[in-house]
């Protein structure tokens, strides 16, 4: 695997990175990108390469803000991803293309969106992550907005599953692959909470 500060890197410079949860959580591969540097490009690739839903982590404030309330009541997935209404931003027309993905996500990221300036539901789906990131829940929602964290940028991630030609989902072997045909790196969320708890102790 590679480095976090290879992601933190990659992620400022504008390159999606490919990160792995445990192999007795979900052992899943997401694509992650920043959210304040999301392109028509990037969601082109997540969905040609990575082919998973398109989601877009938020802090439970920005949440708040935009008026984006939980999709369920009762969260019954094990591991109680934060799906919230889905939504596109308002000057979208079907919201589905790349280039409305990339502007309805980019929204998240202004200082004065507000929540009329989004159409639900929608095409893009904003998941809340817990406030103490991959800290408290060791999942792709933390993992993504803690990693624009520590990028300095706006706290949101795009985050898309990788999924294999054959349909099935890519798992360690197969995103070693993935990684190096497309120069991409290739992080853990078990490294990222070591590379937090390092660093926080010395803070
Ligand atoms: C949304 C998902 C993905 O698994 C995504 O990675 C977010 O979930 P989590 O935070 O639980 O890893 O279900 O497409
Ligand atoms: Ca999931
Ligand atoms: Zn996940």
């Amino acid at each position: 695997f590679n480095s976090i500060e290879e992601a933190i890197h990659d992620l400022k410079a504008g390159k999606p990175v490919i990160v792995v949860d445990d192999a007795d959580r979900e052992n899943e591969g997401d694509l992650v990108a920043l959210s304040e540097k999301v392109t028509p490009d990037i969601i082109n690739f997540m969905i040609t390469h990575g082919k998973g839903l398109v989601c877009t982590s938020i802090k439970q404030e920005l949440a708040r803000k935009l008026e984006l309330s939980l999709m369920t009541g009762e969260d019954s997935d094990p591991f109680e991803t934060a799906f919230t209404v889905s939504v596109d931003h308002q000057d979208t027309t079907t919201g589905i293309s790349t280039g409305d993905r990339s502007e309805t996500i980019r929204a998240f990221t202004h200082p004065d969106t507000g929540a009329a300036d989004f159409k639900r539901p929608g095409h893009v789906f904003p998941l809340i992550a817990k406030d103490g990131g991959v800290l408290e829940r060791p999942g792709h929602t933390e993992a993504s907005l803690d990693l624009a964290e520590l990028c300095g940028a706006f706290p949101s991630g795009v985050i898309c599953e990788i999924i294999k030609d054959d349909g099935t989902m890519a798992r360690v072997p197969d995103l070693d692959k993935m990684a190096e045909a497309f120069d991409l790196t290739l992080i853990t969320i078990a490294d990222l909470i070591t590379y937090r708890k390092q660093r926080e102790i010395h803070v």
